[in-house]
């Protein structure tokens, strides 16, 4: 207990009290400096699986890998100083058993030094939770469109669109506060379904392409950037990063080619 540090991160139980509060700020990041500067105005940052997409090329999540997670789990914890670092955990690493949760959980906490970890599923994974909870792992729940179903799912669609199929969307909900979850994503849901969720459960509800009425909202970052040429219809996309780095790398190779790139003597004067 000798270890100080001069920073304190936001931690699980202060994001649990803003149930009901000031509205939660959280986005993804994957690296470092992304992280540092997402760091000075995000309650907690997530190393989402979308980084497979995003980052990697991936059609899915489906085939992220646990080492890849916690690569990128490391970098967001050594780049930041306040937020907690929720890190996903990806497709087949939780599913098959509580035991297995825990194992997986457990190298994901230990090698990152992240301070909670989400997964996907509502009912289905109550007794997961619970497992997870009780052994010292903090559990971020995730559930409406959940990406690493979307095979099952036959694609990334949103969910609540017909009435009677709200009530397994709030048990789901219910099920796994109940079983100790301290948060839970409403990714893809109907606006009234997500609000109407949001003020049944007594834990924050983290929306995304769900409802301003949620406690708090994340954006994958690189979509609000503008970094990619699709984005999914709800994100607002708040810069344009993808043109600027176009911009300036189009920049670049026209002064290599016609020389006109500053030599040794203009660059370090
Ligand atoms: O993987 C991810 O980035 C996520 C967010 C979209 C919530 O799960």
């Amino acid at each position: 207990m000798s270890k100080q540090t001069q920073f304190r991160r936001t931690t699980v139980p202060q994001i649990a009290a803003r149930k009901g509060g000031e509205p939660i700020v959280s986005l993804t990041s994957y690296h470092a400096h992304t992280a540092a500067i997402v760091d000075k105005y995000a309650d907690f940052i997530l190393v989402g699986d979308s980084l497979g997409m995003v980052m990697h090329g991936m059609e899915s999540t489906v085939g992220v890998p646990l080492d890849l997670m916690i690569m990128h789990g490391k970098a967001v914890v050594r780049g930041t100083q306040k937020a907690l670092v929720v890190v996903d955990m990806p497709f087949g690493t939780y599913e098959e058993s509580p035991a297995v949760a825990f194992r997986n959980a457990a190298k994901i906490m230990k090698e990152t030094q992240c301070g909670a970890v989400k997964l996907e599923g509502g009912k289905r994974m109550a007794e997961t939770i619970r497992f997870l909870t009780e052994r010292g792992i903090p559990v971020m729940a995730h559930i409406g469109l959940t990406p690493q179903s979307s095979n099952v799912m036959g694609g990334f669609k949103t969910q609540g669109r017909e009435e009677d199929s709200w009530a397994i969307h709030e048990e789901d909900a219910r099920a796994v506060a109940e079983a100790g979850a301290f948060a839970i994503v409403l990714e893809g849901m109907v606006e009234p379904l997500a609000a109407k969720i949001t003020k049944q459960i007594p834990i924050p509800t983290i929306g995304i392409g769900a409802s301003a009425e949620c406690d708090g909202q994340i954006l994958v970052l690189e979509d609000m950037l503008g970094l990619n040429e699709w984005t999914p219809k709800f994100v607002k996309v708040y810069g344009d990063l993808g043109p600027a780095i176009e911009r300036a790398v189009s920049q670049y190779a026209e002064e290599v080619k016609d020389r006109s790139f500053p030599g040794e003597d203009e660059v370090y004067r």
